[in-house]
């Protein structure tokens, strides 16, 4: 579950000494970035053991003296031997260093360099590349076997071009409501929440049953299959709804038992054909930096998991085992708007998320972007105001909604963090995820246009589309709705719209229920609760009678439904 962990005292103290100045800027522009390099590689023979490759880089940043180009190998490529360039491997990775001869490098110039190597299984292409440290796209025009489309090539976006898979598990519990049918054919989120998800819990559909089904589903297209990895130790530090099954220091199990079989399922030659994504860990990291410490939102449990170091361990592990498969495209999950996008929070994310992206053997190509907003309720997009409006010269920041952060909403946040993330060393063609599976907000309580001008406060909450009581507020909230469809490439630097939350799954139980699914009893979910200090001691704006996490929850269903935007 997502949920606001906003520190609102420490922003509150940081900001205050800015009131009254002009309101900075918005980085929220994602331009086109500029390629720096353009790599060409392309396998010319290839035989059972061996093969020849020639590699032509093409530099667009400024003019070389020397360079250095990189790449690494998801099989047990070596290189034997090279030509007109320095060729050494260390384990998977390879450089190539220019010959005295070829160092002198133009803006727009080229090189071209050959080697042999010999490998076995699949000759999989490498899918990144560096020179002299910076990323370069892959030029994949010239054939060679760098179609896209191939096994072992990503592609930039995997939602291009693509079919995303249909769960015939919550397909059929949608189209088992009144009215579900409209929507039960979207693609939704394959939860694996627990070891036994792998194998199916009880009759349910194991890991080898989804892809199977995807394959089905596939046909002779591009199909993407959504899955959420989800287990970490101590998980769900800063709420009690979706604690699981591993304790704090179980890091070992997580690994050997969990991460390493989706791993080597997710490995078979069989699913080479398949664009594999991967959400991984769901609430995790962002915890590190607002709920420890001297916060006053902080938790013992956090605390541990901090201490511990097994949230960022266990992240770094998942990156790197299933950032092997060739087919497989990490997004790390990187919170929303209402949690990370004060000042306090945003950039110390960013370098959590490089610490794990980082750890245990993971480097930042393990990452292929991040998603925001999972099972969260953030509006897409406040249409009434933006973060730069004012009332009678006071900014919307310091409206108790708003509330001195940088964004009010979804889509200006996520833009503004893949920035931020590219800032701190990830690659500058990472992409975003926004699950806008409940924050449609529609219905007759959404505003028809601004708020009153007569305050900050009246202006902000007569016109956002978001009705929470508190951004804060995160359980099965009351009047949300389905937000937009699922759509690939909606907007710049999103690689898709998903509903990785499945609409109709609880956020939690409203009372406490006895299960054996680690879930515990978070009175975030009690509609009687008055609140605590990570939602401002709000009331929790949650359904009543709701299941535990995960479960079928009709009655939130028929809302998200009812109050859909775009309505159905
Ligand atoms: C919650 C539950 C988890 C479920 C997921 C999707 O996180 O804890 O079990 O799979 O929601 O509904």
């Amino acid at each position: 579950m997502s949920r606001t962990r906003t520190a609102l005292l420490a922003a509150m103290a940081l900001v205050a000494g800015a009131a009254g100045t002009a309101v900075a800027a918005v980085p929220d522009d994602v331009g086109a970035q500029a390629i720096p390099c353009t790599v060409d590689y392309k396998v010319q023979n290839q035989w059972s053991t061996g093969f020849t490759a020639a590699v032509t880089v093409t530099n667009n940043s400024a003019a070389k003296s020397s360079w250095a180009v990189k790449w690494s190998y998801a099989g047990n490529q070596q290189v034997t031997s090279g030509w007109n360039a320095r060729i050494t491997q260390s384990g998977t990775s390879v450089t190539a260093a220019n010959e005295s001869y070829n160092g002198t490098l133009a803006t727009g110039g080229s090189v071209s360099f050959g080697f042999q190597g010999s490998y076995s299984g699949t000759n999989a292409l490498p899918t990144t590349f560096t020179l002299d440290g910076v990323t370069c796209n892959v030029d994949d025009g010239g054939g060679g076997g760098t179609d896209p489309g191939t096994p072992g090539a990503k592609v930039d976006n995997p939602y291009t071009g693509a079919k995303v898979y249909v769960n015939p598990e919550w397909s059929a519990k949608a189209a088992a409501e009144p009215g579900g049918s409209r929507i039960s054919n979207q693609p939704t989120g394959v939860w694996l929440d627990r070891i036994a998800a792998i194998e199916g819990v009880g009759s349910g559909m194991g890991l080898r049953d989804h892809l199977d089904e995807a394959l089905r589903q596939k046909g002779s297209g591009e199909l993407t299959i959504q899955l959420v990895i989800y287990n970490l130790p101590g998980r769900d530090c800063a709420a009690l709804a979706s604690n699981g099954e591993l304790g704090p220091t179980e890091i070992d199990k997580y690994k050997t038992q969990y991460i390493d079989p989706i791993a080597a399922i997710l490995a078979d030659s069989k699913y080479a054909g398949l664009r594999i994504v991967t959400t991984v860990e769901i609430d995790s990291l962002p915890n590190l930096v607002t709920n420890t410490g001297s916060r006053p939102t902080a938790t013992p449990q956090c605390d541990v998991m901090k201490a511990n170091g097994n949230y960022v361990k266990g992240v770094g592990y998942a990156l790197n085992k299933l950032g092997d498969v060739p087919n497989v495209y990490n997004y790390v999950d990187a919170g929303h708007h209402g949690w990370i996008g004060w000042d306090d929070n945003f950039g110390a994310s960013a370098n959590t998320f490089k610490e794990a992206a980082t750890a245990e053997g993971a480097t930042v190509n393990d990452v292929h972007g991040f998603i925001t907003n999972t099972a969260n309720y953030s509006a897409l997009k406040e249409n009434n105001f933006t973060i730069n409006s004012t009332v009678g010269g006071t900014s919307v920041r310091e409206s108790k909604w708003v509330d001195w952060n940088r964004y009010v909403d979804e889509l200006s946040f996520a833009q503004a963090f893949r920035n931020q993330l590219v800032s701190v060393g990830f690659n500058s063609n990472i992409g975003m995820l926004i699950d806008t599976s409940r924050n449609g907000w529609g219905g007759s309580a959404r505003p028809s246009g601004p708020g009153a001008t007569t305050n900050v406060d009246t202006f902000v909450n007569g016109g956002r589309y978001d009705r929470r009581i508190h951004i804060g507020n995160w359980c099965n909230q009351s009047g949300a709705g389905l937000g937009e469809r699922p759509k690939a490439s909606p907007e710049p630097g999103i690689d898709a719209y998903v509903w990785m939350k499945p609409p109709g799954e609880s956020d939690g139980s409203s009372s406490a229920i006895p299960n054996d699914e680690g879930k515990g009893f978070d009175r975030m979910c009690d509609p009687t609760y008055t609140g605590n200090a990570r939602n401002g001691n709000n009331m929790s704006g949650a359904l009543a009678n709701a299941p535990i996490a995960g479960h079928w929850f009709s009655a939130q269903f028929q809302q998200l439904m009812q109050n859909a935007y775009p309505a159905l």
